[in-house]
Protein backbone atom coordinates (compact mmCIF):
# COMPACT_ATOMS: atom_id res chain seq x y z
CA UNK A 1 0.00 0.00 0.00
CA UNK A 2 0.81 3.89 -0.68
CA UNK A 3 1.46 6.15 1.98
CA UNK A 4 -1.91 5.41 4.25
CA UNK A 5 -3.92 8.46 4.01
CA UNK A 6 -6.72 6.82 6.67
CA UNK A 7 -6.33 4.59 9.74
CA UNK A 8 -9.35 2.35 11.25
CA UNK A 9 -8.05 0.66 14.05
CA UNK A 10 -10.59 -1.74 16.10
CA UNK A 11 -13.35 0.38 15.91
CA UNK A 12 -16.95 -0.26 17.78
CA UNK A 13 -20.22 1.66 17.84
CA UNK A 14 -23.75 1.14 18.79
CA UNK A 15 -26.80 2.30 18.49
CA UNK A 16 -28.87 2.94 21.59
CA UNK A 17 -32.46 3.61 20.85
CA UNK A 18 -35.45 3.82 23.42
CA UNK A 19 -36.78 0.36 22.28
CA UNK A 20 -33.00 -1.39 22.10
CA UNK A 21 -29.36 -1.20 21.64
CA UNK A 22 -27.92 -2.69 17.65
CA UNK A 23 -24.37 -3.39 17.93
CA UNK A 24 -23.39 -2.53 14.57
CA UNK A 25 -19.57 -2.34 14.32
CA UNK A 26 -17.11 -4.32 16.11
CA UNK A 27 -13.80 -4.18 15.87
CA UNK A 28 -12.96 -2.88 12.40
CA UNK A 29 -9.61 -2.04 11.20
CA UNK A 30 -9.07 -0.90 8.03
CA UNK A 31 -6.51 1.13 5.88
CA UNK A 32 -6.85 3.38 3.26
CA UNK A 33 -3.86 4.72 1.16
CA UNK A 34 -3.20 8.05 -0.91
CA UNK A 35 -4.54 7.46 -4.66
CA UNK A 36 -6.17 4.00 -3.30
CA UNK A 37 -9.56 2.48 -3.71
CA UNK A 38 -11.23 0.23 -0.97
CA UNK A 39 -14.68 -0.83 -1.37
CA UNK A 40 -16.43 -2.47 1.58
CA UNK A 41 -19.22 -4.61 0.53
CA UNK A 42 -22.11 -6.94 2.67
CA UNK A 43 -25.34 -7.49 2.47
CA UNK A 44 -28.06 -5.03 4.18
CA UNK A 45 -27.79 -3.43 7.85
CA UNK A 46 -24.14 -5.28 7.74
CA UNK A 47 -22.60 -2.42 8.92
CA UNK A 48 -21.04 -0.89 6.08
CA UNK A 49 -22.49 3.40 6.08
CA UNK A 50 -22.31 3.03 10.18
CA UNK A 51 -18.10 1.85 9.49
CA UNK A 52 -18.08 4.93 6.71
CA UNK A 53 -20.02 7.44 8.41
CA UNK A 54 -17.83 6.99 12.09
CA UNK A 55 -14.94 8.20 9.73
CA UNK A 56 -15.95 12.12 9.93
CA UNK A 57 -18.20 11.43 12.85
CA UNK A 58 -21.36 12.02 10.81
CA UNK A 59 -23.53 9.35 12.67
CA UNK A 60 -27.04 9.89 14.44
CA UNK A 61 -27.27 11.31 17.60
CA UNK A 62 -27.99 7.48 18.94
CA UNK A 63 -25.13 6.81 18.02
CA UNK A 64 -21.91 5.48 20.21
CA UNK A 65 -18.51 5.27 19.08
CA UNK A 66 -17.55 2.78 22.27
CA UNK A 67 -13.58 2.06 21.49
CA UNK A 68 -11.18 2.14 18.41
CA UNK A 69 -9.45 5.16 16.63
CA UNK A 70 -9.76 6.86 13.41
CA UNK A 71 -6.03 7.89 11.96
CA UNK A 72 -6.06 10.71 9.13
CA UNK A 73 -3.22 12.90 8.94
CA UNK A 74 -1.25 12.02 12.28
CA UNK A 75 -4.44 12.68 14.03
CA UNK A 76 -7.02 10.86 15.77
CA UNK A 77 -10.65 12.11 14.18
CA UNK A 78 -12.36 10.59 16.99
CA UNK A 79 -10.72 12.94 19.90
CA UNK A 80 -11.21 16.24 17.87
CA UNK A 81 -13.80 18.54 18.89
CA UNK A 82 -16.60 19.59 16.63
CA UNK A 83 -14.95 22.60 15.11
CA UNK A 84 -11.73 21.15 14.52
CA UNK A 85 -14.29 18.29 12.58
CA UNK A 86 -16.10 20.80 11.01
CA UNK A 87 -12.49 21.98 9.01
CA UNK A 88 -11.43 18.47 8.13
CA UNK A 89 -15.00 17.47 6.56
CA UNK A 90 -15.38 19.25 3.29
CA UNK A 91 -11.85 20.19 3.12
CA UNK A 92 -9.95 17.08 3.42
CA UNK A 93 -12.88 14.27 3.46
CA UNK A 94 -15.69 14.32 1.18
CA UNK A 95 -18.94 12.37 1.56
CA UNK A 96 -21.31 11.14 -0.79
CA UNK A 97 -24.30 9.93 1.35
CA UNK A 98 -26.30 6.79 0.40
CA UNK A 99 -29.38 8.88 1.12
CA UNK A 100 -28.74 11.33 -1.87
CA UNK A 101 -31.89 14.02 -0.68
CA UNK A 102 -30.58 14.17 2.75
CA UNK A 103 -27.29 15.28 1.80
CA UNK A 104 -28.73 18.26 0.21
CA UNK A 105 -30.25 20.91 2.59
CA UNK A 106 -33.53 20.59 0.51
CA UNK A 107 -34.40 24.42 1.90
CA UNK A 108 -31.61 26.02 0.10
CA UNK A 109 -30.78 25.96 -3.74
CA UNK A 110 -28.26 23.85 -5.31
CA UNK A 111 -26.56 26.83 -6.54
CA UNK A 112 -26.56 28.45 -3.09
CA UNK A 113 -25.47 25.51 -1.04
CA UNK A 114 -22.34 24.41 -3.74
CA UNK A 115 -21.13 28.25 -3.60
CA UNK A 116 -21.43 28.21 0.23
CA UNK A 117 -19.12 24.93 0.00
CA UNK A 118 -16.65 26.38 -2.89
CA UNK A 119 -16.34 29.72 -1.01
CA UNK A 120 -15.92 28.11 2.47
CA UNK A 121 -13.51 26.08 1.57
CA UNK A 122 -11.35 28.05 -1.37
CA UNK A 123 -10.44 31.11 -1.88
CA UNK A 124 -13.27 31.95 -4.36
CA UNK A 125 -15.67 34.66 -4.47
CA UNK A 126 -19.31 34.11 -4.40
CA UNK A 127 -19.57 35.04 -7.80
CA UNK A 128 -16.90 32.71 -8.78
CA UNK A 129 -18.19 29.77 -7.02
CA UNK A 130 -21.79 30.35 -8.77
CA UNK A 131 -20.24 30.36 -12.28
CA UNK A 132 -17.80 27.61 -11.47
CA UNK A 133 -21.13 25.90 -10.07
CA UNK A 134 -22.62 25.35 -13.30
CA UNK A 135 -19.35 24.04 -15.03
CA UNK A 136 -19.22 21.56 -11.89
CA UNK A 137 -22.98 20.49 -12.89
CA UNK A 138 -22.33 20.23 -16.34
CA UNK A 139 -19.11 18.22 -15.53
CA UNK A 140 -21.17 15.17 -13.77
CA UNK A 141 -23.75 15.06 -16.81
CA UNK A 142 -26.37 17.14 -15.45
CA UNK A 143 -28.68 18.51 -18.86
CA UNK A 144 -29.39 22.21 -17.96
CA UNK A 145 -26.92 22.52 -15.32
CA UNK A 146 -28.29 26.73 -15.31
CA UNK A 147 -31.63 25.31 -14.39
CA UNK A 148 -30.91 22.76 -11.72
CA UNK A 149 -28.29 25.58 -10.23
CA UNK A 150 -31.43 27.46 -9.78
CA UNK A 151 -33.50 24.46 -8.34
CA UNK A 152 -33.78 23.24 -5.01
CA UNK A 153 -33.38 19.67 -3.89
CA UNK A 154 -36.82 18.54 -3.05
CA UNK A 155 -37.10 19.77 -6.96
CA UNK A 156 -35.06 16.95 -7.90
CA UNK A 157 -34.29 13.27 -8.42
CA UNK A 158 -32.20 11.26 -6.21
CA UNK A 159 -30.13 10.42 -9.03
CA UNK A 160 -29.90 14.35 -10.08
CA UNK A 161 -28.84 14.97 -5.62
CA UNK A 162 -26.09 12.19 -6.08
CA UNK A 163 -24.93 14.18 -9.10
CA UNK A 164 -24.94 17.25 -7.37
CA UNK A 165 -23.38 15.91 -4.31
CA UNK A 166 -20.31 14.13 -6.60
CA UNK A 167 -19.79 17.45 -7.95
CA UNK A 168 -19.24 18.78 -4.48
CA UNK A 169 -17.13 16.13 -3.46
CA UNK A 170 -14.59 16.56 -6.57
CA UNK A 171 -14.35 20.27 -6.45
CA UNK A 172 -13.30 20.49 -3.21
CA UNK A 173 -10.32 18.00 -3.96
CA UNK A 174 -10.15 16.10 -0.73
CA UNK A 175 -7.67 13.69 0.39
CA UNK A 176 -10.15 11.36 1.12
CA UNK A 177 -13.32 10.62 -0.20
CA UNK A 178 -16.54 8.51 1.35
CA UNK A 179 -18.84 7.14 -1.28
CA UNK A 180 -21.77 5.52 0.39
CA UNK A 181 -23.72 3.57 -2.64
CA UNK A 182 -22.78 6.60 -4.79
CA UNK A 183 -24.45 4.86 -8.01
CA UNK A 184 -27.94 3.36 -6.13
CA UNK A 185 -29.97 6.42 -7.86
CA UNK A 186 -28.53 6.44 -11.56
CA UNK A 187 -29.44 3.99 -14.56
CA UNK A 188 -26.37 2.42 -16.36
CA UNK A 189 -25.04 4.94 -18.34
CA UNK A 190 -24.92 7.69 -16.16
CA UNK A 191 -23.05 5.36 -13.50
CA UNK A 192 -20.23 3.95 -15.65
CA UNK A 193 -19.63 7.95 -15.90
CA UNK A 194 -20.01 8.74 -12.14
CA UNK A 195 -17.11 5.47 -11.42
CA UNK A 196 -15.25 7.07 -14.42
CA UNK A 197 -14.87 9.99 -12.62
CA UNK A 198 -14.07 8.52 -8.99
CA UNK A 199 -11.06 6.66 -11.16
CA UNK A 200 -9.91 9.83 -12.64
CA UNK A 201 -10.11 11.65 -9.27
CA UNK A 202 -8.12 8.71 -7.52
CA UNK A 203 -5.72 8.80 -10.80
CA UNK A 204 -5.16 12.71 -11.29
CA UNK A 205 -5.50 13.75 -7.75
CA UNK A 206 -4.29 10.88 -5.63
CA UNK A 207 -7.65 10.84 -3.50
CA UNK A 208 -8.25 7.84 -1.23
CA UNK A 209 -11.62 6.69 -1.39
CA UNK A 210 -13.82 4.43 0.72
CA UNK A 211 -16.64 3.14 -2.13
CA UNK A 212 -19.08 1.68 -0.22
CA UNK A 213 -21.12 -0.85 -2.35
CA UNK A 214 -23.25 -4.10 -3.00
CA UNK A 215 -22.20 -4.51 -6.54
CA UNK A 216 -19.66 -7.29 -7.23
CA UNK A 217 -19.27 -5.81 -10.30
CA UNK A 218 -18.53 -2.47 -9.41
CA UNK A 219 -15.61 -3.71 -7.06
CA UNK A 220 -13.99 -5.87 -9.92
CA UNK A 221 -13.96 -2.56 -12.09
CA UNK A 222 -12.93 -0.05 -9.73
CA UNK A 223 -10.86 -1.58 -6.34
CA UNK A 224 -7.78 -2.39 -5.29
CA UNK A 225 -8.67 -3.77 -2.04
CA UNK A 226 -12.21 -4.89 -0.96
CA UNK A 227 -13.34 -5.55 3.14
CA UNK A 228 -16.59 -8.10 2.87
CA UNK A 229 -18.53 -7.10 6.37
CA UNK A 230 -20.94 -9.32 8.25
CA UNK A 231 -22.91 -8.90 11.27
CA UNK A 232 -20.74 -5.73 12.04
CA UNK A 233 -17.21 -7.11 11.43
CA UNK A 234 -14.85 -7.59 8.44
CA UNK A 235 -14.70 -11.32 7.96
CA UNK A 236 -12.37 -11.20 4.95
CA UNK A 237 -9.91 -8.28 3.28
CA UNK A 238 -8.07 -9.03 0.43
CA UNK A 239 -7.65 -7.67 -3.49
CA UNK A 240 -10.76 -8.27 -5.46
CA UNK A 241 -9.31 -10.87 -7.92
CA UNK A 242 -8.13 -13.33 -4.98
CA UNK A 243 -11.78 -12.42 -2.74
CA UNK A 244 -13.73 -13.44 -6.04
CA UNK A 245 -11.58 -15.78 -7.55
CA UNK A 246 -11.90 -18.39 -4.77
CA UNK A 247 -13.11 -16.64 -1.57
CA UNK A 248 -11.61 -18.05 1.59
CA UNK A 249 -14.84 -17.03 4.59
CA UNK A 250 -17.55 -19.33 3.81
CA UNK A 251 -20.06 -16.25 4.09
CA UNK A 252 -18.37 -14.35 1.07
CA UNK A 253 -18.45 -17.77 -1.02
CA UNK A 254 -22.09 -17.78 -0.27
CA UNK A 255 -22.41 -13.94 -0.97
CA UNK A 256 -20.90 -14.74 -4.36
CA UNK A 257 -22.56 -17.73 -4.94
CA UNK A 258 -25.85 -15.73 -4.91
CA UNK A 259 -25.10 -13.30 -7.05
CA UNK A 260 -26.93 -13.82 -10.61
CA UNK A 261 -24.45 -15.16 -13.53
CA UNK A 262 -24.26 -14.20 -17.46
CA UNK A 263 -23.72 -17.80 -18.43
CA UNK A 264 -26.31 -19.08 -16.67
CA UNK A 265 -24.22 -21.68 -14.68
CA UNK A 266 -24.04 -21.69 -11.11
CA UNK A 267 -25.40 -19.54 -8.71
CA UNK A 268 -28.73 -17.79 -9.92
CA UNK A 269 -29.97 -16.07 -7.29
CA UNK A 270 -29.65 -18.53 -4.61
CA UNK A 271 -29.85 -17.01 -1.47
CA UNK A 272 -27.98 -17.53 1.60
CA UNK A 273 -30.60 -19.52 3.95
CA UNK A 274 -31.44 -18.08 7.26
CA UNK A 275 -31.03 -14.67 8.67
CA UNK A 276 -28.68 -11.90 9.45
CA UNK A 277 -28.11 -11.99 12.99
CA UNK A 278 -30.28 -9.23 14.73
CA UNK A 279 -27.47 -7.46 16.67
CA UNK A 280 -28.84 -6.98 19.99
CA UNK A 281 -25.99 -8.29 22.13
CA UNK A 282 -22.63 -8.42 21.35
CA UNK A 283 -21.76 -12.21 19.05
CA UNK A 284 -20.47 -14.27 21.35
CA UNK A 285 -19.52 -16.40 18.48
CA UNK A 286 -19.00 -15.59 14.97
CA UNK A 287 -21.70 -13.78 13.53
CA UNK A 288 -22.12 -16.58 10.65
CA UNK A 289 -22.11 -19.40 12.42
CA UNK A 290 -26.03 -20.25 12.12
CA UNK A 291 -26.08 -19.77 8.62
CA UNK A 292 -22.52 -21.66 7.94
CA UNK A 293 -22.02 -24.84 5.93
CA UNK A 294 -18.56 -25.41 7.16
CA UNK A 295 -19.07 -24.32 11.11
CA UNK A 296 -17.10 -27.17 13.26
CA UNK A 297 -17.00 -27.40 17.10
CA UNK A 298 -14.46 -25.05 17.57
CA UNK A 299 -16.90 -21.98 16.12
CA UNK A 300 -19.49 -22.62 18.61
CA UNK A 301 -17.25 -22.56 21.71
CA UNK A 302 -14.72 -19.69 20.35
CA UNK A 303 -15.63 -15.82 20.63
CA UNK A 304 -15.81 -14.72 16.83
CA UNK A 305 -12.58 -15.13 14.76
CA UNK A 306 -10.76 -11.95 14.55
CA UNK A 307 -9.38 -10.97 11.09
CA UNK A 308 -5.93 -12.24 10.50
CA UNK A 309 -3.44 -12.25 7.86
CA UNK A 310 -2.36 -15.31 6.58
CA UNK A 311 0.97 -17.01 5.48
CA UNK A 312 -0.71 -16.59 1.96
CA UNK A 313 -1.03 -12.80 2.70
CA UNK A 314 -4.66 -13.35 2.62
CA UNK A 315 -6.87 -12.09 5.64
CA UNK A 316 -10.04 -13.90 6.62
CA UNK A 317 -11.65 -14.03 9.99
CA UNK A 318 -12.96 -17.71 10.46
CA UNK A 319 -11.76 -20.80 11.86
CA UNK A 320 -12.41 -22.95 9.00
CA UNK A 321 -11.60 -21.16 5.85
CA UNK A 322 -12.53 -22.70 2.60
CA UNK A 323 -9.08 -22.87 1.48
CA UNK A 324 -6.60 -23.80 4.10
CA UNK A 325 -3.57 -20.68 4.00
N1 LIG B 1 -29.92 5.23 13.60
C1 LIG B 1 -29.97 3.92 13.90
N2 LIG B 1 -30.58 3.48 15.01
C2 LIG B 1 -30.62 2.17 15.32
N3 LIG B 1 -30.06 1.21 14.58
C3 LIG B 1 -29.43 1.59 13.44
C4 LIG B 1 -29.35 2.96 13.04
N4 LIG B 1 -28.68 3.03 11.87
C5 LIG B 1 -28.34 1.75 11.56
N5 LIG B 1 -28.80 0.89 12.49
C6 LIG B 1 -28.60 -0.57 12.51
O1 LIG B 1 -27.21 -0.84 12.50
C7 LIG B 1 -26.91 -1.95 11.64
C8 LIG B 1 -25.94 -1.52 10.57
O2 LIG B 1 -26.61 -0.59 9.71
P1 LIG B 1 -25.88 0.12 8.47
O3 LIG B 1 -26.80 1.16 7.99
O4 LIG B 1 -24.51 0.52 8.86
O5 LIG B 1 -25.80 -1.11 7.43
P2 LIG B 1 -25.44 -1.08 5.88
O6 LIG B 1 -24.47 -2.20 5.66
O7 LIG B 1 -25.03 0.27 5.46
O8 LIG B 1 -26.84 -1.49 5.19
P3 LIG B 1 -27.45 -1.04 3.76
O9 LIG B 1 -26.77 -1.93 2.75
O10 LIG B 1 -28.90 -1.37 3.88
O11 LIG B 1 -27.18 0.39 3.56
C9 LIG B 1 -28.26 -2.46 11.14
O12 LIG B 1 -28.70 -3.48 12.00
C10 LIG B 1 -29.14 -1.24 11.26
O13 LIG B 1 -30.49 -1.62 11.44
MG1 LIG C 1 -25.78 1.63 4.13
Amino acid sequence: MSEPVLGIRNLSVRYETKERTIYALEDVSLNIGRGEIVALVGESGSGKTTAGMSIPRLLPQEAVISSGEVHFQDRDLLQLSDRELRSIRGNDIAVIFQDPVAGLNPVITVEDQVAEMLTSHLSIKKKDAKKRTVDLLAAVGLSDPGHIAKSYPFQLSGGMCQRVMVAIATALDPHLLIADEPTSALDVTIQAQLLAQLEELRRERGTAILLITHDFGVVAQMADRVAVMYGGRIVEHDIPDNLMRSPLHPYTAALLASLPRLDGQHGGLSSIPGTPPELEEPAEHCPFLPRCPKAMSVCREEPPPPLERREDGREVACYNPVWQG
